[in-house]
């Protein structure tokens, strides 16, 4: 319900859901209106801002009456950082917020009601990331600001600590800060300067400890950067590596093609579901560790048997979107032939790297290559098929391959509910029926929802 406030430009209203991206979501006169900040269960008062693109947005005023899953936000900047939207939503709040989403996402995009499995919680809401990539920027005055942005915009708000990040790599933050301060070094403002640093990027191994420090900048030229890079490695003995990596361009890619040690070495160990693991600092690895391999026995169960009835020998899984082997690996190591297809050139040879490390290079091959193109040829011989794609899904030609030589089981892991619903709905039309559906929490007090799907072909 919504009714006309006193003052001509603000209005009341009562918050009833959140948007994919955790906005509030209002309705006045039958319009629904977005208000970040706002939580279902609040009653608002807010500005209406000038139409964009057909919809409704607001600006939060003042919280009149607060949602009961409302609390005080464990991060200082939760108000401004654009990084974690759900931070005033208690935990429940946010688990049963993902869990109907994702319901609904399937329903309404799909048309589908597969048994959503209760999401499996994060046994730590708060330091579970193991990786950042921080904006940074630098002042009139020559101060440096590291931070996220505030959303729908590029201005940074300026921290020294965020309590999402492991604390391992939480507490380097304003050390890492003073010095780059006082380098002097130029600092790229989102490409419109004359260039510099642009992102302070830091990794550790959950397990291991290992920290990786890397810094991305548009050029190479920091006076100095090896003498500084050896103090942070004697200064804190867990950094095993500092890098450089080069990104020229202004674009969305945070990271460029060409990286460079500067001091130690340009990749951590770690091990992951039992197995030894080198991951870089410029390639993918999923951000919560513990809660990814909670994955592996779900992939393995979703998987079913690993012998190829027809042959009598074991069956061969294609891994599409691999990255480094992450999930490729534990299922060699159960007994699968895996193939892993990935276009990260660095990400296949880490894969390849981590194969022979375990001793499973004759069971886990890895290929660079684009999904779409290797995919194709390669969906005959195979029993089993795992995606992870990035969020986009999948493109329309890997659709068309799958749908025309679909392997017998299907997994298809996704950090998207809107397309994850989208292509469940064009493999369920006919050819596979979902079996379940399972969302795990990989990023408490975000609006990010991660699930697991499994198909099975029906003949
Ligand atoms: C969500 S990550 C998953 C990686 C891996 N499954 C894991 O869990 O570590 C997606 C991966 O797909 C790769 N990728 C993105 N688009 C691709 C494409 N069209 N073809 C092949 N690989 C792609 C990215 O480089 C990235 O490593």
């Amino acid at each position: 319900m919504t009714q006309q406030n006193a003052s001509a430009t603000d209005v009341e209203l009562e918050i009833q859901d959140l948007s994919h991206d955790g906005r509030g979501i209002g309705r006045l006169d039958g319009r629904v209106v977005f208000v970040d900040g706002a939580l279902p269960g609040d009653r608002v008062a807010v500005r209406l801002l000038p139409e964009r693109r057909r919809q409704l947005h607001a600006d939060l005023r003042r919280i009149l009456q607060p949602s009961p899953q409302r609390r005080r936000p464990p991060c200082i900047l939760a108000d401004h950082c654009g990084g974690c939207s759900l931070q005033p939503l208690s935990d429940a709040g946010q688990q049963q917020w993902k869990q109907r989403s994702l319901e609904q996402a399937l329903q309404r995009i799909a048309g589908l009601s597969p048994e959503v499995l209760p999401l499996l919680e994060s046994d730590r809401p708060l330091g579970y990331r193991n990786r950042a990539v921080i904006p940074l920027e630098r002042s009139e005055d020559g101060h440096l600001k590291a931070g996220y942005y505030r959303r729908g915009s590029h201005r940074i708000v300026n921290m020294n600590r965020c309590p999402v990040l492991d604390p391992r790599i939480d507490a380097l933050i304003a050390p890492l800060k003073r010095d780059l301060e006082t380098s002097d070094w130029p600092v790229d403002r989102h490409g419109l300067s004359e260039g510099g640093l642009k992102h302070l990027a830091l990794r550790v191994g959950h397990h291991s400890g290992e920290v990786l420090i890397t810094l991305i900048a548009s050029h190479q030229d920091f006076d100095g950067l090896e003498v500084l890079a050896q103090s942070w490695m004697e200064r804190w003995p867990e950094v095993v590596g500092v890098s450089l990596n080069l990104q020229p361009r202004p674009t969305n890619q945070l990271f460029g093609p060409n990286t460079y040690t500067v001091a130690g070495r340009g990749w951590l160990s770690e091990s992951f579901a039992g197995l030894k693991y080198h991951i870089a600092a410029d390639t993918f690895f999923q951000v919560h560790t513990t809660q990814a391999e909670r994955l592996v026995p779900l992939l393995l169960q979703g998987l079913g048997g690993n012998q190829d009835p027809a042959t009598n020998t074991e069956s061969l899984l294609l891994d599409a979107f691999c990255g480094i082997g992450t999930f490729s690996l534990p299922l060699a190591a159960a007994g699968w032939r895996v193939h892993g297809i990935e276009q990260h050139p660095p990400a296949v040879a880490l894969a390849q790297l981590n194969a022979a490390g375990n001793n499973l290079s004759d069971r886990a091959t890895f290929e660079i290559a684009a999904v779409a193109t290797a995919l194709p040829a390669l969906l005959d011989s195979a029993q089993a098929l795992l995606l992870d794609p990035p969020r986009k899904g999948l493109e329309t030609h890997v659709m068309a391959a799958i749908l025309a030589t679909p392997p017998r089981r299907l997994l298809y892991l996704s950090c998207d509910p809107a397309t994850l619903s989208r292509d469940l709905g064009m493999l369920c039309a006919e050819v596979y029926t979902a079996r379940s559906v399972q969302p795990i929490d990989f990023f408490p007090n975000t609006s990010h929802i991660e699930a697991l799907a499994v198909l099975e072909r029906r003949t």
